[in-house]
């Protein structure tokens, strides 16, 4: 049998037997994407709100990204970082130039950069300050590092014993965060916003008290924004709208538009503390992966994109509110920003949550079921309004149905 002929049942039935059992897919196997819609194997169309999960901001194949990604990797691939190279020096210009940074560290994944960010603030903190202090219900990568910072136990069983240097403090409780506070901790890691476990803001005041304890004890404060950075939220960065900014912030995800690169962003005070040696990445800020995220910046740096980004949101908020009003047994209402939202679920809407997901995939349409509480939404930052209505009376069906 060829690739052209294979349908999904036969991707599936192949994939299951040559894949190790980490996840649970739906029954497609993809193969063309454009802007946002995806078709598989046999020929099924799909409305994607999911996009690569928070990665595909500027919708599948965007045109700028596959000619920057192909004119580069006919020119040059990959030399590693014992060389200089066009797009890996523009990228960290276009970053710097447009955020709180004056130097990165590139990597290939969000899990990497938060290691990069974990490991420069122990470094700069100096000997005996080795202790980071995270969020419940963060979520901050699968590395054993970053699967330690995370504040979620249900992803340390069956891994223990956990790298030592990770303590949790409850959710918007910053009387609890100041007392974990001793003479080992070196930094604060946080979300600005929750992604994971159920697209949870955290309120700026809260996060002003967060800052002002890193001032205080002379603590890094570290924005993992790789969900919410590269436009998520509404803004290049989340920090911009919360009047926080951090001492070093990570993103991944959509800095590439579906390439893996991730980016640990930085003052140079703090990143002299990174010298010859102490860390490395053969692939990071690869030239074909950084050809991309300099295409991704250049098309999110254009005057009119964000405010008509902002316009869509604010469309999108309002018809999800008025979806969780007319479903009140389900929905409780609509979290988050941008294009990272998300419809909180009623106890009985919970139980139903992984059969609504199934219900709109058997319609064409992709969501998923966030932190096993919400359904969340993050289409491409380029969605048009004519899909967002077409998901959301999709939507509207399912719950009906189902109330
Ligand atoms: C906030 C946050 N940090 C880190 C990660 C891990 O990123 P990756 O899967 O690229 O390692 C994720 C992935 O979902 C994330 O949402």
């Amino acid at each position: 049998m060829t690739a052209a002929s294979m349908k999904n049942t036969d991707w599936k039935e192949k994939g299951d037997t040559v894949f190790a059992g980490t996840y649970s897919r739906f029954p497609a196997a993809m193969v063309r994407g454009e802007g946002s819609r995806l078709w598989d194997a046999d020929g099924r169309e799909y409305l994607d709100f999911l996009a690569g999960i928070a990665v595909c901001s500027l919708g599948h194949c965007h045109p700028a990204v596959t000619e920057a990604v192909c004119e580069q990797a006919r020119k040059l691939m990959h030399v590693s970082n014992l060389f200089y190279t066009e797009p890996q020096t523009e990228l960290a210009e276009l970053l710097t130039e447009n955020s709180f940074a004056d130097q990165v560290f590139m990597a290939n994944s969000g899990a990497e950069v938060n290691e990069a960010a974990i490991k420069l603030a122990r470094i700069h903190s100096g000997k005996g300050r080795y202790e980071i202090i995270s969020l419940s219900g963060s979520f901050h990568g699968r590395t054993l590092a970053t699967v330690a910072a995370t504040g979620q136990p249900k992803f340390h069983q069956g891994f223990e014993p956990m790298p030592a240097g990770f303590v949790h403090a409850g959710f918007g409780d910053p009387d609890e965060l100041k007392k974990l506070i001793n003479p080992t901790t070196c930094a604060i890691l946080c979300e600005p916003l929750q992604g994971e476990s159920g697209v949870r803001p955290l309120e700026p005041a809260y996060l002003q008290k967060i800052r002002n304890l890193c001032d205080k004890h002379n603590l890094l404060l570290i924005f993992d924004e790789v969900q919410t950075g590269m436009g998520r939220t509404g803004t290049l960065f989340a920090y911009e709208q919360l009047g926080v900014t951090p001492d070093i912030m990570t993103l991944a995800k959509a800095l590439g538009n579906g390439l893996p690169i991730g980016a640990m962003l930085t003052r140079s005070d703090i990143a002299a503390s990174f010298t010859v040696g102490t860390h490395a990445s053969t692939f990071g800020g690869n030239p074909v992966a950084a050809a991309a995220g300099v295409a991704v910046m250049k098309t999110m740096l254009a005057a009119d994109f964000f405010p008509a980004i902002q316009e869509k949101s604010k469309y999108f908020i309002q018809q999800l509110e008025e979806v969780a009003a007319q479903f009140p047994q389900l929905c409780t209402g609509v979290r988050g920003s941008g294009m990272l939202l998300a419809l909180v679920l009623t106890e009985k809407g919970i139980e139903h949550g992984a059969e609504i997901v199934q219900q709109l995939f058997d319609r064409g349409c992709l969501i998923n079921f966030a932190g096993m509480r919400v359904l969340r939404f993050i289409p491409p930052l380029t969605v048009s309004r004519g899909e967002i209505d077409q998901l959301i009376n999709e939507l509207s069906d399912v719950l009906g149905q189902m109330s």
